[in-house]
């Protein structure tokens, strides 16, 4: 994202970096592949709900500390994943350099708003700025798809539409700018177990921009009657990836924060965030010395 500098050789004393959330205006699932992921076709939007990163060369071992609980620091983190793929793919002799990673975790986990995927992209624009490596775009867009299928749409941001296995990208023109209160119930659903639902589900539920909305609605009602909440209020509602985060969509802030209070309490997060088009989305996310 134009961050290669030619600037002289000093010593970076850490990179810090926002990684923002997405929701999923739309998702429709169009079949299995024979990799066994789902044929997606998705709209992306980003949202001003965001992680901070903070990456700085050390001395020991590779390590990552989060602030939240329920975030790996191990290599089941993405953003460790990405570090592990970006080295090998620059074949420098050695093992991983040392980097002490913390992240600010501001975007709930398991909720489908991409919060390991945009960390994970984060740390590959920050640890090629950190290692002076130079990789090309294509290159970095395609390391980002091993690390996982959400995590190419971050090297993006904006309005951006996927398809395939949601890796293959196709920018929109950003959508007209909206408030938007994201509600994240008291549980979370596994990206594979929402598909894997999905693929034994009976019957049709009733057509929504989401097809992962219905199957994860059948085993937590608690998401569909929040959907329909926001639906009443807003111009735009759903569930955003393979949830368990809701959200809906609002032309004034003014009535965006009456549905965000109503819908505080029994356990749920609700945070009150807008969307954010391309050229902010780059502002927003440029690497800080
Ligand atoms: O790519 P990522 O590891 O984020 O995907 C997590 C899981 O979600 C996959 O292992 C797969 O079960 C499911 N998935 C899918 N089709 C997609 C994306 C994810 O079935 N297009």
């Amino acid at each position: 994202m134009g961050e290669t500098r030619s600037a002289p050789a000093r010593r970076t004393a850490s990179i810090r970096v926002r990684a923002l959330a997405k929701l999923n205006l739309s998702l429709r699932v169009l079949g299995v592949r024979p990799d066994g992921y789902h044929e997606l076709r998705t709209q992306f939007q980003s949202i001003a709900l965001h992680d901070t990163l903070t990456f700085r060369s050390i001395g020991g071992p590779f390590c990552i500390r989060c602030d939240e609980a329920g975030c790996p620091t191990d290599a089941k983190n993405l953003v460790w994943q990405a570090a592990q793929r970006l080295w090998a793919a620059v074949a420098r002799p050695g093992p991983m350099p040392g980097v002490s990673v913390r992240i600010a975790k501001r975007i709930p986990v398991r909720a489908g708003l991409g919060g390991g995927s945009s960390d994970a992209a984060a740390a590959l624009r920050a640890l090629a700025m950190l290692w002076r490596a130079r990789v090309s775009r294509e290159r970095m867009l395609e390391i980002a798809a091993e690390v996982g299928a959400d995590v190419p749409f971050f090297l993006h941001g904006g309005s951006v539409l996927g398809l395939q296995r949601g890796d293959v990208l196709v920018p929109q023109h950003d959508v007209p700018a909206a408030w938007i209160v994201v509600v994240v119930p008291p549980f979370g659903v596994s990206t594979a177990d929402a598909f894997q639902w999905f693929d034994h589900r009976r019957g049709g539920g009733p057509a929504l921009a989401n097809d992962l909305e219905q199957p994860v609605a059948a085993r937590h009602p608690e998401s569909a009657r929040l959907v329909q909440d926001l639906r009443d209020a807003a111009t735009q509602a759903g569930m955003s990836g393979s949830g368990s985060a809701v959200f809906g969509l609002f032309d004034r802030r003014t009535t965006a924060a009456q549905a965000a209070k109503r819908l505080d309490g029994g356990g749920r997060r609700v945070f009150l965030t807008r969307t954010v088009a391309r050229a902010e989305y780059a502002r927003m996310t440029r690497l800080a010395r």
